[in-house]
């Protein structure tokens, strides 16, 4: 297995935050924002990584993580993708050489998390594998992809949508997902949406669509950072966690 982060984009939301530096380069209490992806990986025992990036202060990363061997990554890539805001799947088709046809663990880089992912790591084999999360709060679970589950088997995935108005179930899909080496292929039968980004949603409704998508609720903390009330919550969690 290999890992993928992705910390592109442009991170408008978190301007001037983000005016001059990636926001994956953010704090999050003590350590830059990326660190805790790579954590997640390589506690998982995923130490081959690469790191797909782009706007205009990609050269920071190399800055901060030199060649990732004090992180615990044995093989650290770049790659840099030309539309900033080309989306998280457009993202993910940089990765097709580097995966050279392994499964991969695709982290967005702004997601951190605590949960211990070793034993999904392990026991995946192939198709594609989501994580969930359960949000209470509707207007919250709107700003991220949400499962309809099927009936009467709702442990089923059935479909899913993309920043619903109107969520069907009270999970969010976090943005950590293990892919076989077909992912790249349904990438490049996907479209962009109308936000004109290729959606990694309708990625993963082709693997529903193929009876190859299943699902396991996260375990832990988890926030990404697209906001700054979830910027300020990751900080204050990883700060609480480390006794401050
Ligand atoms: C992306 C995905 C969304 C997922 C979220 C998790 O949203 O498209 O399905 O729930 O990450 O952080 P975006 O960050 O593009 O708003």
């Amino acid at each position: 297995m290999k890992g993928v982060i992705l910390a592109g984009g442009l991170a408008t939301r978190l301007y001037p935050l983000t005016y001059a530096t990636n926001k994956h380069l953010l704090p999050i209490f003590d350590r830059p924002m990326i660190f805790y992806p790579i954590n997640t990986l390589v506690k998982a025992g995923i130490t081959e990584v690469l790191i797909v990036t782009s706007g205009p202060h990609a050269g920071h990363f190399l800055r901060v993580l030199k060649n990732g061997k004090e992180l615990g990554v044995t093989h650290l890539e770049y790659a840099y993708q030309e539309r900033a805001n080309g989306g998280i799947a457009d993202a993910l088709k940089l990765a097709e050489d580097f995966a050279d046809n392994d499964p991969i663990t695709v982290i967005l880089g702004d997601n951190t998390t605590d949960a211990d992912i070793k034993k999904s790591v392990d026991n995946f084999k192939d198709g594609a594998l989501i994580f969930l999360k359960k949000i209470e709060n509707k207007k919250e679970l709107s700003r991220f992809g949400v499962p309809e589950f099927g009936e009467p088997d709702k442990s089923k995935v059935i479909s899913l949508e993309e920043k619903p108005k109107n969520p069907k179930s009270k999970f969010a899909v976090c943005g950590l997902y293990m892919y076989d080496k077909h992912v790249f292929d349904l990438i490049r039968k996907c479209t962009p949406s109308a936000r004109d980004e290729l959606e990694i949603t309708d990625v993963n409704n082709l693997y529903i669509k193929e009876g190859k998508l299943s699902w396991e609720e996260l375990k832990g903390f988890w926030s990404d950072t697209g906001t700054f009330d979830t910027l300020y919550a990751a900080n204050k969690y990883w700060a609480k966690k480390a006794g401050i």
